[in-house]
């Protein structure tokens, strides 16, 4: 009987020999970076080389909400092979599924050698000094969807069945973003405790008040789960919210995708001069 787990590994292989098949020659990539909703123009640091669409990568997520289409960008940002992933799957999407797909592509990454994963988000935030246009480097998450990726059975080559998640968010690598984004001068950029929500709603005022009860800084709707999956199979990972908005009941203003993508633009120059100093420090 073929199971999910080797169905999964399958489909990694499959995914991570349709990259293989596009990387230039010699081209080593030990880091990734994901580009959160409304953070595509992250992506022209790129001195691109190749451009695969996910719908060339089986198993990849092949994205359904407008302003999440996805490809895999490939190239160097000041001299240093990275990749960039624009598009990811959402558990809101249907959290089995979702967990499928973000184990697919973040495995896949690790297939191919990456060492460290940068992910951003578009994020609300709980603390009215991280307005608008704000960015949060993620010193440590809170995952209060009620749902956790690796539950099911474990797949010991990946990593093992109880993963610890005290250094979730890594401190030396977090160390070094904050030095570069502060040498390059990036502005609005301060640290927090990130909370995933399940969404696709999003919260009640009253959720606001109890995510900031319980210690959060900012809320989103994903990341965390990215985060579990890749520490599992041993990626690093730093990670960056872009503030579209303040949470729910905090502000006059409505919450609407529309609001976040419109957020998302007025931290999108800082996000690349922050990816791009961080990167930097790689070479
Ligand atoms: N809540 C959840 N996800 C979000 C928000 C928010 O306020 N803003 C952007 N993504």
């Amino acid at each position: 009987m073929v199971t999910a787990m080797a169905t999964m590994n399958t489909a990694i292989e499959k995914a991570a020999q349709a990259i293989k098949n596009r990387l230039p020659a010699g081209f080593r990539p030990k880091m990734a970076v994901t580009l959160g909703s409304g953070l595509g123009a992250v992506a022209a640091l790129l001195e691109e080389k190749a451009l695969i669409p996910y719908t060339d990568i089986p198993g990849f997520p092949q994205p359904t909400v407008a302003g999440h289409e996805g490809s895999l960008r490939l190239g160097h940002v000041a001299g240093v092979p990275v990749m960039f992933l624009k598009g990811r799957k959402h558990l809101y999407e249907g959290p089995d599924e979702a967990a499928v797909t973000l184990k697919v592509m973040i495995r896949t990454l690790k297939t191919l050698g990456v060492e460290i994963l940068f992910l951003t988000n578009a994020a609300g935030s709980l603390r009215a000094e991280y307005g608008p246009g704000s960015l949060v480097a993620i010193t440590d998450h809170i995952n209060i969807t009620g749902f956790n990726a690796l539950c099911g059975p474990n797949d010991d080559d990946w990593g093992p069945r109880f993963s610890p998640m005290d250094n979730a968010w890594d401190k030396d690598l977090r160390a070094t973003l904050m030095a570069a984004g502060k040498k390059a001068g990036v502005k609005n950029l301060g640290e927090g405790v990130y909370c995933q929500f399940m969404g696709p709603t999003f919260e009640t005022p009253a959720e606001i008040r109890m995510a900031r009860a319980i210690g959060a800084d900012t809320v989103g709707m994903s990341t965390a789960v990215e985060n579990i999956i890749a520490r599992h199979c041993g990626l690093k990972c730093v990670g960056v919210s872009a503030i579209t908005n303040l949470g729910a009941g905090m502000s006059d203003e409505a919450l609407s995708h529309e609001q976040t993508l419109h957020g998302a633009k007025m931290a999108e120059q800082g996000m690349a001069q922050l990816v791009r100093a961080f990167i930097e420090t790689q070479g």
